[in-house]
């Protein structure tokens, strides 16, 4: 076999950066190289699970070293456009954190940058790859559940004030790009989009129910898509202790109803195979009803941070793109600035 190179890996910004570290140390293909952050106590703590990689509170050190072939960039969401294009045009290629910036206008200078300097660019769209996630689609893409007619998404999330003062740049339009719709709930928006279609409208509230922040910690939104179909769409940081993320879709011929990463309801009115409704039901909930973890030791299939990282470095190896691109990343972003627009003027959005 065709020994190929390892890949080397940097982590720029060590919070959720440190699932990226994590993902790069375990993957056969990599070899972490580089951690940075101006924090120098987190940059301390990285290296004593990482006694290898090289340590920079400077970015631009970080860029300069040739060892270093990718860079994730994990630094609060208003930085991503920023330092995703300076890694590119240093020579590397980018993994960006979700979302891809605050705003597509900004986010779009990551695509032209991508296609100038032709690195490879991935955003971390990692629920894409939840395992529940693969029979949805699949129910969808061939015609199962009939027309989707109704979607029914809620993000009943919780965080305590603390977590707004602790990070500094959550919760302020200038950093953040909002509130609760961007930051927690932005996963399932572009879920939203991935298994529904293209979005043609959007009607919004927001408001600030339980926290002190400037942007928002709770969103209603009515959605309307260009095939016809219509979602309900809620966001919320306020929702003691942590509820749930519902994904539920209603179809001509099923319905599917799950939390998050764990399938919670399979109904289609055509049998499949052998299966009776009923039985068909037993089968998926016992396959994916567990979540993540019990699904991918049976399926044998890497998720979360880990299949977007591994991703990533194959993409790199083998010449080819990573799964998600940023103008795939920004088509969630745009549902989000619409969304923004309709709950700050309380006029409907055409997108
Ligand atoms: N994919 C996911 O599920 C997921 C989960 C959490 C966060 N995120 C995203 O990741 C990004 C970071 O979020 P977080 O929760 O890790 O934030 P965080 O504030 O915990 O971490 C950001 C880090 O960046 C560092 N930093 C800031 N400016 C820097 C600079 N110029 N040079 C070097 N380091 C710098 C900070 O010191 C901090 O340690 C956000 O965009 C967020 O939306 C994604």
């Amino acid at each position: 076999m065709e020994n190929k190179k390892k890949i080397g890996y940097a982590v720029l910004g060590l919070g959720i950066g440190m699932a990226h570290a994590e993902a790069a140390a375990a993957s056969e293909n990599a070899d972490l190289v580089a951690l940075c952050d101006l924090d120098e106590a987190r940059l301390q703590k990285a290296a004593t699970l990482y006694p290898d990689a090289t340590l920079y509170t400077d970015a631009e050190q970080l860029f300069a070293d040739p060892r270093v072939d990718i860079v994730s960039v994990c630094l609060p969401s208003a930085m991503h456009a920023d330092f995703a294009v300076r890694a590119m045009e240093a020579g590397k290629h980018v993994l960006v954190e979700k979302p891809v910036d605050i705003t597509c206008q900004r986010a779009m200078r990551i695509e032209e940058t991508r296609l100038r300097t032709g690195k490879r660019c991935g955003v971390v769209l990692q629920n894409r790859f939840n395992l529940n996630m693969y029979p949805i689609r699949e129910a969808i893409d061939s015609g199962r559940l009939g027309d989707l007619i109704l979607g029914t998404f809620a993000v009943k999330w919780y965080r305590e004030q603390r977590y707004y003062d602790r990070g500094g740049w959550r919760g302020t339009w200038e950093m953040d790009g909002g509130g609760s719709l961007i930051n927690q709930a932005s996963h399932t928006v572009d879920l939203m989009q991935w298994l529904m279609g293209d979005v043609e409208s959007v009607s919004s509230s927001m408001k600030i129910a339980n926290h002190n922040i400037k942007t928002e910690d709770t969103t209603v939104s009515t959605v309307r898509f260009k095939s016809g179909a219509l979602a309900t769409f809620v966001s919320t940081t306020c929702a003691y202790p942590g509820v749930s993320t519902e994904i539920c879709l209603y179809g001509t011929a099923g319905s599917i109803e799950a939390d998050a990463d764990r399938l919670k309801l399979w109904k289609m009115s055509e049998p499949s195979g052998d299966l009776d409704e009923d039985e068909e039901e037993e089968m998926m909930l016992a396959r994916f009803g567990g979540g993540n973890r019990v699904a991918a030791a049976k399926e044998g299939k890497l998720y979360g941070h880990r299949h977007v990282v591994e991703d990533m470095i194959l993409a790199v190896r083998d010449g080819r793109d990573p799964q998600v691109l940023p103008l795939e990343g920004m088509k969630s972003l745009a549902v989000i600035e619409a969304i923004y627009r309709s709950a700050k003027t309380g006029e409907t959005v055409e997108l």
